[in-house]
């Protein structure tokens, strides 16, 4: 029986690159589904695949038992684990593999970017022009600023350094505190995520999505936070409360919100932030540069490879307690 693999993320299937070839060679029959896939939709997909490169599915344990027993291996193209009901993976003895250490760099620099457009109103002067209007709205340096950084991870470091070139301070804080790293670069540490909410001028958060990290930012956190705060989310949606978000956006207490990931992805048209003030929204990019798929999507793929060849996975997240561990 030929082997049979689900593929279902995107920007793996719309990115050339060497992966393709790699995963042709390999002689499997191939599923092709344009993800993130529903729960209902995997179920009716997974009955008779031996393995799948996923996205962000939802990979719940009724998608587990429908893909029981043929189901061998999941690999996790990228690193959030959060859509995937990792205890019943395990319980289940199946191999969890994902790719840690190759989208970093993408996506400190997508923070940045979002930083930058909402320091210097960037999209707003450009859809100005682009309409034939020269409006000339006055931003603020983001030279000399604090930034506070909630999740000192791979992501959550290459934003530290990147601040510290643009003149930034840093402070941080992390349940794994990253102790050489953080000297050598002069991060101040903090005694927890709610301290880094008081002293933040910037916000960036780069946590994993627990049942300790979701809902983070609130009413409650959002009214010890600086006035004006600006806060970046290229982690998950589900760190921030959207109608509180929304709310404090409105009343100015936020002074935006630069986001690449929602609550709900893709967004239904009358989600709330989609109209909020000074909110720059991109659709889960953070990682979609040529460079960093090709990386991910090469991982991702001799993972599944390496477990049908009997090898070892480059990584596996089942294996140890964090991603970075
Ligand atoms: N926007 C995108 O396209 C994109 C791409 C890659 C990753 N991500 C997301 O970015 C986030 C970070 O990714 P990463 O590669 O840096 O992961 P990582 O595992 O390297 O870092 C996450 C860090 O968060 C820390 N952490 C976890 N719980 C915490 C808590 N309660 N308090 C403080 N710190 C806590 C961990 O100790 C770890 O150091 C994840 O949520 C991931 O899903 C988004």
């Amino acid at each position: 029986m030929k082997t049979r693999i689900l593929l279902t993320t995107t920007s793996y299937q719309d990115i050339p690159g060497p992966h393709h070839q790699m995963l042709e060679d390999s002689g499997f029959e191939i599923i092709r589904e344009r993800g993130p896939l529903s729960e209902e939709r995997m179920i009716e997909l997974v009955g008779d695949i031996d393995g799948m490169i996923c996205g962000d599915d939802a990979i719940t344990s009724k998608v587990i038992d429908a893909a029981l027993p043929r189901l061998k291996v999941i690999s996790k193209y990228g690193i959030g684990l959060d859509k995937i009901d990792t205890g019943y993976v395990e319980e289940k003895g199946i191999p969890l593999t994902f790719c840690p250490g190759v989208n970093h760099t993408t996506v400190a620099e997508h923070t940045f970017g979002l930083m930058l457009s909402l320091f210097r109103h960037i999209v707003e002067e450009a859809n100005y022009t682009r309409s034939g209007s020269w409006t000339r709205l006055s931003g603020h340096e983001i030279m000399g600023k604090t930034i506070g950084i909630v999740g000192l991870g791979r992501i959550g470091r290459e934003v530290a350094i990147r601040a510290k070139a643009f003149g930034l301070s840093v402070v941080g804080y992390d349940i794994y505190w990253p102790e050489e790293f953080a000297n050598e670069l002069g991060i101040k540490r903090v005694d927890s995520i709610a301290e880094v909410f008081k002293e933040a001028e910037i916000l960036s958060l780069h946590t994993n999505l627990t049942d300790e990290t979701e809902n983070m930012v609130c009413a409650e956190s959002i009214a010890t936070m600086k006035d004006g705060v600006v806060i970046l989310n290229c982690a998950r949606g589900e760190l921030v409360n959207t109608q509180d978000m929304a709310a404090a956006l409105e009343s100015g207490k936020v002074g935006g919100y630069g986001a690449d990931v929602l609550d709900v992805e893709p967004p239904p048209v009358d989600h709330i932030l989609l109209s909020a003030p000074n909110c720059v929204i991109t659709p889960h990019i953070g990682s979609r540069t040529h460079e960093s798929v090709q990386r991910q999507a090469g991982m991702a793929t001799r993972n599944l490879l390496n477990f049908f060849a009997g090898k070892p996975a480059e990584a596996q997240a089942n294996k140890a307690p964090w991603p970075n561990a």
